[in-house]
Parts: C-alpha cells; structure tokens; sequence
C-alpha cells in the first residue's frame, strides 16, 4: 500500500484521472489512497490569500510560503512522515528509475506550484523537487498526476500482473516491440508471419530483434547505458548493415 496526499490550488483536476481505469481500481482496492488538500484552507487571513506580487518587481504572482508551509506541517503531524516533494521544472529530472525508487515510500505528499512560482523559503520545507520534463506547465497538477501513475505501476497489486512492470521498456532500456492483435490483415497489412507460427523460441527471437531495432532506429542513447549480450550485439550489427543497405538503395 502506498499513501498520496497532494497540496494543489485546483484540487478538481484530479477528480477525473483518479476515476477512471486502473488507478481507480486501485484505490477501490486499498492498493493506493490518495487524498487531496486545498491549499487556501491552510490559510489564516479573512480573504484566503494564496499569492502574491514578488518582491523586488516582476510581472506575475508568486504563491506565498505560509498556507504551504502549514499545510505540509498539519499533515505531517497527522499522518506520520510522509517524502515531501515539489513539483518544479527546476526538479530531478523523472524517468522510470526515478518512478521506481519513489515506490519504495509508503508516503508521499506533493506540492503543487502554480504562477510564477512559490516563495523560495518553501524549500526548506520539502525533502527534494521533481520535474517532468523541459517545459513549462500551467503547474505542478499534470505533473503529479504523472509522477502517480508511474510510481504506482511498481507498487505490487497495481498492475494485474507483477512481471509486466520488470519486463517493459526501459526496466531493461530498450524499447517495445511491435504488438498485433486481431484481425490478421488490416487494410491489406499483415501481422508478421512469426507471431502467428506458434514457435515460441522464433517468437522470443523476433521480438528481441524488433527492440534492438526499434531502439537503435528511435533511440540509440538508450543503446549505450544497456547491457547487451554477445548475441544482440550480432543481432545489432545485422540491424545496422541492413539500415546501411536501405539507405544506400
Ligand atoms: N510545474 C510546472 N512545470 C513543471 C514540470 N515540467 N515538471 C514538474 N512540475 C512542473
């Protein structure tokens, strides 16, 4: 079981992920709890006051530290200790390692940013910073949706079954392979003949191929941090010359 709580602004936005699919099956089994805060109900004023202008001019609000900071310290004090973590594209950048070590708490609160930012002094107050990617989004609430999706692939009853997770992408840095299902042809595209020989050892075969490939072809920066063994290495060099051979034809 692995515990969510979320600071946020807009705490609506989450309704709809945390609904439908897996993740909402997940919850409905007690796999996963997640609890959503409004930060302007950890604030003191009359008017509920979130932001304001930034010292020394600037365009743009900028979220005081105060209702985070209480929000945080009240649900630390009830609720044990959760990994507190901002949400900023200033963050550790996040990847499938980055998913797989936040698996491992039992408890994670997020703070959601939003403006132009939050008051530094927040940052004294939180255990580290996570970003999804080199964009600016409207906010930190997209952000977490993602960071929970993917922490909560490893967390054991999420997904129907645990080898899936160690299987896919980037577990061992490769990409996919190729999937097909049904019907055989699709506007006169065939599924590739192997898959439906029944030959299992071909299959495996084919498939590893179709990863190099694929991976080589979209991603060859994930060839280099792979351990890749003496027979995909050959798998590799095959795949090059053909790529050398298509692009010289
Ligand atoms: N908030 C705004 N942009 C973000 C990003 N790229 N990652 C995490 N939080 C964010």
């Amino acid at each position: 079981m692995i515990r969510f709580d979320i600071l946020t602004l807009f705490p609506d936005m989450f309704q709809s992920p945390l609904a439908s699919s897996v993740l909402k099956k997940a919850i409905d089994r007690g796999v996963i709890k997640v609890r959503v805060f409004n930060i302007r109900d950890f604030t003191m004023d009359k008017h509920r006051v979130v932001d304001d202008s930034p010292y020394g001019g600037g365009s743009g609000m900028v979220m005081k530290a105060g209702p985070i900071v209480e929000g945080i310290e009240r649900l630390k004090s009830t609720n044990g200790s959760p990994r507190v973590i901002l949400m900023t594209p200033q963050g550790v950048p996040f990847d499938h390692s980055q998913a797989k070590r936040l698996s491992q708490y039992d408890h994670l609160l997020f703070v959601c940013g939003r403006y132009e930012g939050v008051d530094e002094r927040v940052r004294g107050y939180v255990d580290e910073e996570v970003s999804i990617g080199d964009y600016i989004l409207m906010g930190g609430e997209l952000a977490v949706m993602v960071v929970i999706d993917a922490v909560s692939r490893f967390v054991p009853g999420v997904l129907g079954s645990e080898e899936s997770v160690l299987e896919e992408s980037f577990a061992n840095a490769l990409l996919e392979y190729p999937q097909y299902t049904r019907p055989r042809v699709f506007r006169g595209k065939r599924v590739p003949e192997v898959l439906i020989s029944g030959d299992h050892r071909q299959i495996t075969h084919w498939r590893r191929r179709e990863a190099l490939k694929r991976t080589f072809i979209r991603r060859p920066d994930l060839l280099e941090k792979v351990n890749l063994s003496e027979g995909d290495l050959a798998l590799l060099e095959e795949i090059k010359r053909e790529e050398r051979e298509a692009r010289d034809n």
